[in-house]
């Protein structure tokens, strides 16, 4: 039989031999095979339904429940919940298992939109905060205590507090502290940690979530551990978190036919970081350093450092992300990215405008360190690049206006229209940047012309807008 044209193309990117700098964590299987785990000759025998003996992730008794255990002294929770759905299914559920209709939630803006699909699904109302605006690198920055405090105060009647740890970016904000906050006012603190299911792995990565204190966090376990794509993990302390109607809230989230490769992959990430997973992060780390100051030698290129901790709110940094930026010898975000990617084969996570973000894990080697560098000196050494200033005129960031709920815009009669002459109209759908998923302007905001020609500078740069129906985004849906 021939082989399906998915797998064919799929095996082709594969030949290429791509250095990955991206999700998932695991890095094109290299983990796998380092560790002789062979998955792919199995794969019929463990894609199963819940006959017995291979238990139920929705009342697991044998062996999900053995495993979810193993997670959950691992990560030092009280309830470890697989996810067969991403972290999404994760994050709507403790928002919907935290709230009730028409309650408010605490989130600050830069959340990825698994968060708002949550705020849709629950009806509820959003209560944003500008996180603080790191300028020099166009990137949104961490959420300080003090905004969150301010929030409370404004709305004492807000159920819950949901926060990015870290951000995209690896940017961590003062969870203790904002720990500390949220407790004093009885408040419950959500953490979306997808991208810190590694931080574990060492004392030189920013405390965890769960260690800080938070009372439900989610891990993207596929992102940064070896897990397939799509296997995250929820974890909860006890306390002031209804389980029962958690529960209930994953399984109306997630599929009835759970995939036990999914939870396989979750189970064997879990092996790799339990015995290996300390012995590698310190290896990757001694190269995150090594090309860190090979790096700080190539003049003109900046990379998110400690430095920035103290300012914009940062109380630390993951280093296992690297965000580079050639801003200051003119070569923009997605140049340097699909320049990476056509010349030295190196595949990085995403592109913003002055910046790329390579996603490094303990999958990675010290060879792909130092490809990533003579890529990156190279480039920078190239007379035929076409350099050129980038000016990107300020943008405020601002937290566009609610005139109505998400849930209701979602529900609303909506019209077609030019996207450039959509300013003060109501939008009835998401622009999203994407990567990383952040919304510009949610269901049920004011379009502001701010936000218009800012997404015209997005576009020409090569930056995909998703979110809305039309994806060239001449045309949009608004409120009728
Ligand atoms: C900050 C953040 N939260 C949540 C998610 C959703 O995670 P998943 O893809 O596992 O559903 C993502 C995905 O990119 C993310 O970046």
């Amino acid at each position: 039989m021939k082989r399906s044209t998915m797998m064919n193309e799929l095996s082709k990117l594969s030949k290429r031999n791509m250095v990955s700098f991206h999700v998932p964590g695991h890095k094109s299987g290299k983990i796998f095979e380092k560790y002789k785990i062979d998955i792919g000759s199995n794969i019929g025998e463990f894609d199963i339904t819940e006959i017995p003996g291979a238990d139920n992730l929705y009342a697991p008794k044998s062996i999900i429940k053995e495993s979810q255990n193993r997670a959950k002294d691992f990560y030092g929770s009280d309830y470890t919940f697989f996810l067969v759905n991403g972290t999404t299914c994760g994050i709507i559920s403790m928002i919907m298992a935290t709230t009730k209709p028409g309650d408010k939630i605490i989130v600050p803006r830069d959340c990825h939109k698994s968060v708002i699909s949550g705020i849709i699904l629950a009806g509820i109302l959003p209560v944003y905060i500008k996180p603080e605006i790191y300028s020099k690198l166009f990137l949104m920055g961490a959420v300080t205590p003090e905004a969150i405090e301010r929030a409370i105060q404004e709305h004492p009647d807000a159920k819950a507090v949901i926060i990015t740890y870290p951000n995209y970016y690896g940017i961590c904000s003062d969870i203790e502290k904002i720990v500390k906050i949220v407790r004093r006012h009885n408040k419950i603190l959500l953490v979306d940690e997808a991208h810190g299911a590694h931080l574990k792995l060492s004392e030189k990565l920013p405390i965890s979530a769960l260690d800080a204190g938070a009372d439900i966090v989610v891990h993207s376990t596929h992102k940064t551990l070896p897990a397939f794509t799509q296997g995250s993990m929820l974890h909860v302390k006890k306390g002031r978190v209804d389980i029962d109607k958690l529960k209930f809230m994953l399984s109306l989230n997630q599929s009835s036919s759970p995939s036990y490769l999914l939870m396989i992959s979750l189970d064997m990430a879990m092996s790799i970081a339990a015995e290996e997973g300390r012995f590698l992060m310190e290896k990757l780390i001694e190269n995150i350093n090594g090309f860190k100051n090979e790096f700080t030698e190539i003049e003109g290129l900046n990379m998110i450092s400690e430095e920035i901790i103290g300012r914009y709110g940062v109380k630390n940094i993951d280093i296992t992300k690297l965000t580079i930026s050639m801003k200051e010898i003119g070569i923009e975000g997605s140049k340097l990215e699909e320049i990476l990617r056509k010349k030295y084969n190196i595949q990085v996570e995403m592109a913003d405008i002055y910046n790329i973000l390579a996603i490094s894990s303990i999958a990675n080697e010290k060879n792909d360190f130092k490809r990533l560098c003579k890529a990156l000196k190279s480039i920078h050494d190239d007379r035929k690049i076409n350099h050129k200033r980038i000016d990107i005129p300020e943008f405020s960031f601002r937290i566009p206006k609610i005139e109505i709920l998400p849930r209701e815009a979602v529900y609303k009669e909506k019209e077609n229209i030019s996207f450039i002459e959509s300013s003060g109209r109501i939008s009835g759908e998401y622009i999203m940047p994407y990567p990383p998923g952040i919304p510009l302007i949610c269901p049920g905001e004011v379009i502001s012309r701010e936000v218009i020609e800012y997404v015209k500078i997005l576009k020409s740069l090569g930056i995909s807008i998703v979110g809305v129906s039309d994806s060239s985004l001449d045309t949009i849906k608004v409120i009728k």
